[in-house]
């Protein structure tokens, strides 16, 4: 069964965004997310991310989709020709993860990132599919009104990769540190 891993930076209050945008401006912070979600070991195949429609909204309409890598949109209620042709929409989760399965996608796929939000985390958490959980801690309050479900007593920290700087980061004042996280 094809896994996935979950990647999100959530500030001291567990938010994740405001008014449909990152709550804060960590340039570092974006490109170690691009970094991650686009790194493969073949290079003839390519990640897969995601997401929930108003995360995909939320990009930029310059940065979308999320350039070398197949982006997935989940939404009931847009229809495909709201997304560029290069984008998959699936309803359910389950939907998307049945499609990278399928024949004409499982040779081209290495990875597959849920990049959010609230709800496809939670789902993602709760899935046998689950393998880790790249979380970047902000060392800071910011106001938000989406949330970064509980993470599970079972999630426990792992050692860092050797792609994942370690350490206390900083960036217009800003501390924040990378996590992996594995379910026991
Ligand atoms: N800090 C971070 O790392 C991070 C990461 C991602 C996003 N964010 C932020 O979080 C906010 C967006 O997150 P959000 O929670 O509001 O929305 P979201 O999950 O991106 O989008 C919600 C919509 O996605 C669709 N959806 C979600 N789960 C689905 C499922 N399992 N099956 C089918 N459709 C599904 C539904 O669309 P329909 O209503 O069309 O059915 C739902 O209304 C933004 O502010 C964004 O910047 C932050």
């Amino acid at each position: 069964m094809l896994k996935f891993n979950l990647i999100v930076a959530v500030c001291e209050n567990f938010g994740i965004g405001f008014k449909g945008n990152l709550p804060w401006n960590l340039k570092s912070e974006l490109k170690y997310f691009s970094r991650t979600t686009k790194r493969v070991c073949d290079p003839s195949k390519r990640n897969v991310v995601i997401m929930g429609r108003n995360t995909y909204m939320g990009v930029p309409p310059s940065k979308r989709p999320l350039p070398d890598r197949l982006n997935i949109v989940l939404s009931t209620t847009m229809s495909a020709a709201d997304l560029p042709k290069e984008v998959l929409l699936c309803r359910s989760l389950n939907e998307a993860m049945e499609t990278i399965e399928s024949p004409e996608w499982c040779k081209q796929v290495e990875n597959v990132w849920i990049v959010g939000g609230s709800r496809v985390y939670a789902e993602a958490m709760d899935s046998e599919r689950f393998h880790r959980l790249y979380l970047t801690k902000i060392h800071e309050k910011f106001e938000c009104d989406t949330f970064f479900p509980e993470i599970p007593d079972c999630f426990k920290e792992i050692p860092l990769d050797e792609h994942t700087p370690d350490g206390i980061q900083e960036e217009d004042g800003i501390k924040y540190e990378y996590k992996i996280l594995e379910k026991q």
